[in-house]
C-alpha cells in the first residue's frame, strides 16, 4: 500500500479493541502540514459507549493541536468498503469540513469521496 495515510489506517486497525462485534476498523487523519493521526474502534461492554475509529483519530488530532485537515482514511476488512457512520460524519464535518474520505480494505481496494457527498445538508455552527 503506497499511500501512507491508508497504510496508517490499516496499521491502526490492528489495535482495534472490538471483542463484541469483532469488526475491526482503523482510521487516519492527515492535516495540512502532512501530520497523520490514527485511531481504531474501541468497544465497551455497555455497547453504547463504543467509540468509532474515525472519532478516536479526529479527537487525537484535535487534542494535539491540529486544526486543518486534508484527508481522512477509513480501513475495514469488507469487500463493500466501510464508510464512516452517521455520528462520525457529523464529527468529521465539525472538524474537517468537506474533507476527502478515503475508504479502503486490506486487499488494496480503495474508493475516495468528498464528505459533502456522504453527508449532504449538514447541521453545523452556521445555524447557531
Ligand atoms: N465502526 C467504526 O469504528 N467505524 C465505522 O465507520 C463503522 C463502525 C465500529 C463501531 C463498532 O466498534 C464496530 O465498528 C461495529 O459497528
Amino acid at each position: 500500500m503506497t499511500d501512507p495515510l491508508i497504510a496508517a489506517a490499516l496499521a491502526a486497525r490492528e489495535n482495534a479493541f472490538a471483542p463484541y462485534s469483532r469488526f475491526r476498523v482503523g482510521a487516519a487523519v492527515e492535516d495540512v502540514e502532512g501530520n497523520i493521526y490514527t485511531g481504531c474502534n474501541i468497544e465497551n461492554a455497555t455497547y453504547g459507549l463504543t467509540v468509532c475509529a474515525e472519532r478516536v483519530a479526529v479527537f487525537k488530532a484535535i487534542s494535539e493541536g491540529a486544526r486543518q485537515f486534508r484527508r481522512v482514511a477509513v480501513a475495514a476488512d469488507t469487500d463493500h468498503l466501510t464508510p464512516p457512520c452517521g455520528a462520525c460524519r457529523q464529527i468529521l464535518w465539525e472538524f474537517c469540513g468537506d474533507v476527502e474520505i478515503v475508504m479502503s480494505n486490506p486487499h488494496e481496494r480503495v474508493e475516495t469521496y468528498r464528505l459533502k457527498d456522504l453527508f449532504p445538508r449538514p447541521f453545523d455552527g452556521s445555524y447557531l
